[in-house]
């Protein structure tokens, strides 16, 4: 029996619902799941199938109608909004497909933007966000603006803004979704070489299919798990 230990976010019998013009949606429909400390899981299914809801369920971006998320051995499905935010700074990066840059802000100011406001000198912030920026291999587009940079390259500068804390999980939603088929390949590799070499547990959403870079795929349709293999 592997230990609980072992696990880094539970839902159990998660149910969420939306009500729209009369009707009724079950985004998420009886859902349970274990994700495993390290695991790299692809989330799959079509538009609309509840995959991101799922996503801001399980980081207590939103709360389920009933149902317990564990994550890190806490449930969340109860937690404080001042909790939450905590738990979402310390534990978890977050990787969405528009990138959500901050157009102002050039590369490594967008990537230190997460430790604001922070007791850190900036001398140790700026090394945090070099190392971070050499590890997506960006650290020559430190210095340009969004607006000067690839759209893969927007996406290594924001999972560098997702891995600058360390975080114990990366949540993507759909993070190749507006790139061609090369960037998608570098992020994708990129997401599995942080899994593998700073041992993050990794969720990525999807409605392609990438269940080739994962070590589990979990395939969805309409609100509820269809698979996980
Ligand atoms: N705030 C909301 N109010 C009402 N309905 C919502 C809301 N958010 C999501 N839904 C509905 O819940 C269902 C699941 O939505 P969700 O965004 O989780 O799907 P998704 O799998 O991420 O889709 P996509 O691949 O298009 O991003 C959809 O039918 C959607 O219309
Ligand atoms: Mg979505």
């Amino acid at each position: 029996m592997s230990s609980d230990k072992d696990i880094m976010i539970e839902a159990v019998d998660v149910n969420k619902e939306y009500r729209r013009a009369g009707a009724i949606i079950r985004a998420l429909a009886d859902v349970n799941l274990k994700i495993k400390s390290g695991d790299f899981v692809i989330i799959q299914g079509p538009t609309g199938c509840g995959k991101s809801t799922l996503l801001n369920v399980l980081s207590g971006l939103d709360l389920p109608d009933s149902g317990r998320i564990i994550f890190d051995g806490e449930n969340i499905a109860r937690a404080t909004e001042d909790r939450l935010s905590r738990l979402r700074r310390q534990k978890i990066g977050f990787v969405f497909q528009d990138f959500n840059l901050v157009n102002t802000l050039t590369a490594i100011e967008n990537v230190e933007s997460v430790l604001w406001p922070t007791v850190l000198r900036q001398k140790e912030i700026e090394n945090r966000a070099i190392s971070a920026l050499r590890d997506v291999d960006l650290l020559d587009r430190k210095d340009h603006f969004p607006v000067q940079m690839s759209g893969g390259e927007k996406q290594r500068c924001a999972i560098a803004r997702a891995i600058i804390h360390r975080p114990r999980v990366i949540l993507a939603d759909e993070p190749s979704g507006n790139l061609d088929p090369q960037s998608e390949k570098d992020i994708m590799d990129l997401l599995k070489k942080i899994n593998q070499e700073m041992e993050t547990t990794i969720l990525v959403v999807t409605h392609r299919d990438l269940s080739a870079y994962g070590d589990k795929t979990i395939r969805m349709d309409r609100g509820k798990i269809v698979s996980i293999k």
